[in-house]
């Protein structure tokens, strides 16, 4: 925090509150994270995706029939418009997915012709839509891009499955199933982050969902945020093997360079999604019979907690998993954006339940007092 003549700045917003919410709370000091009352620890294992939605979309976990009614909207809402397909089938196979997945939700509002409607209950059904379709941008774009026809979505399949589904081509067992409805709820809200926040930012505008959503995408790409999870993997893939990790974590230490999944503006100790995430990147990692991503995971964290006291963050275990459960590199972002896009959502619909604008300041420190010179005399 920098005291100056129009208040107190803060690099980054760091400590700043942007807004008050029921969704979740991300207790720093503690290492705690809350969806609307429940202990993460509780719902990880516990709750599926949907409930989760469920519950960040309605404030409580659902009845069975509540369950249910969610579940088939979702299935339902789940088909592109062919003229998004046809979109996502034009861009170039080396594209990737990230910049795919935001102007496919950008293009979906074009072809919805409610689509400044933000009254609750439409802008309600447009949330659950986009859940539903997120998924489907992106695992079209992926069969398209690997020379494969696309499979279409399966309504009987929940929405970890139906994902796995669509750019398998198979339908997932249920150990593969569970680890990524697991990784969904890890994924599903966290406080204000910086996406949320730039949904919240955009939404609070009273534009409309696809605008926010598609802000949300563009914001949770950069390594600083989603994007780490990708960045790690290919850490690995460049240490290559568990000897060679205390050289290369040196080096890059003393050039200043981050290490990717590591350290949190929030939590000063172990995030509390990491021992989920790493548990299953033992299990897989083992079952695999490929235990060095994992040994190069856990050495990592060792020496950044020792030299930097910094602790791994919920990107440092997920890369392992996915890369584990033979998800492509470049699918490991989206796969957060699928998940984060339940919160996000739910977000966006609290802040317009009790909106004002989000306008905060800056401070000027550029010079004052220039005279026009006309552009023969520059
Ligand atoms: C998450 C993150 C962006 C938080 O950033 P922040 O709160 O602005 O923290 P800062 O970047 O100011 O870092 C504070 C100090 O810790 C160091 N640090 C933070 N994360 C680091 C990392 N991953 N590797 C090495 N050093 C790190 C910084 O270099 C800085 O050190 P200094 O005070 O000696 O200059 C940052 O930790 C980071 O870049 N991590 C890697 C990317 C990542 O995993 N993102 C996903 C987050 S869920």
């Amino acid at each position: 925090m920098s005291d100056t003549d129009s208040g107190t700045v803060s690099k980054g917003l760091e400590g700043i509150v942007a807004a008050v919410t029921r969704l979740s709370s991300v207790r720093g000091q503690v290492g705690q994270l809350i969806y609307a009352g429940y202990d993460i620890n509780e719902l990880a294992g516990n709750a599926t995706y949907e409930e989760v939605v469920h519950l960040l979309h309605k404030g409580h976990l659902p009845t069975r029939s509540e369950l249910d009614e969610m579940k088939s909207q979702l299935a339902g809402y789940r088909e592109l418009p062919d003229e998004v397909i046809n979109l996502i089938l034009s861009f170039p196979k080396d594209t990737p997915p990230m910049h795919v997945l935001r102007t496919g939700v950008s293009a979906m509002g074009c072809f919805d012709p409610d689509r400044d409607n933000i009254e609750p209950e439409p802008a309600r059904q447009k949330a659950l839509k986009l859940i539903a379709q997120v998924p489907v941008i992106i695992a079209y774009f992926h069969r398209h891009r690997s020379g494969k026809d696309l499979v279409h979505p399966d309504p009987k399949l929940s929405e970890a499955a139906n994902f796995l589904y669509m750019i398998d081509g198979e339908v997932p067992g249920d150990e593969k199933t569970r680890t990524m409805d697991m990784c969904y709820v890890l994924h599903a809200d966290h406080g204000m982050n910086a996406s949320t926040f730039s949904a919240r930012v955009t939404i609070a505008t009273l534009t409309d969902m696809y605008s926010a959503v598609t802000s949300a995408i563009g914001t949770l790409k950069g390594p600083l945020h989603g994007g780490a999870n990708e960045g790690v993997i290919r850490m690995l893939q460049e240490i290559g093997s568990p000897d060679r990790v205390d050289d290369y974590i040196a080096d890059a230490l003393a050039q200043k360079k981050k290490i990717m999944g590591i350290g949190h503006r929030v939590y000063r100790t172990l995030d509390p999604r990491a021992p989920h995430l790493k548990k299953m990147a033992q299990i897989l990692s083992s079952k695999l019979g490929e235990s060095k991503w994992i040994e190069m995971s856990e050495r990592i964290a060792e020496i950044m907690l020792r030299e930097k006291n910094l602790h791994a963050n919920v990107d440092f275990y997920s890369a392992t998993v996915y890369y584990s459960l033979g998800i492509p590199i470049d699918l490991f972002t989206p796969i957060f954006a699928i998940a984060r896009t339940s919160g996000w959502t739910a977000h966006i619909l609290e802040q317009l339940a009790n909106n004002r604008l989000i306008r905060p300041m800056s401070d000027y420190d550029g010079v004052d007092d220039l005279k026009f010179v006309p552009i023969s005399e520059r």
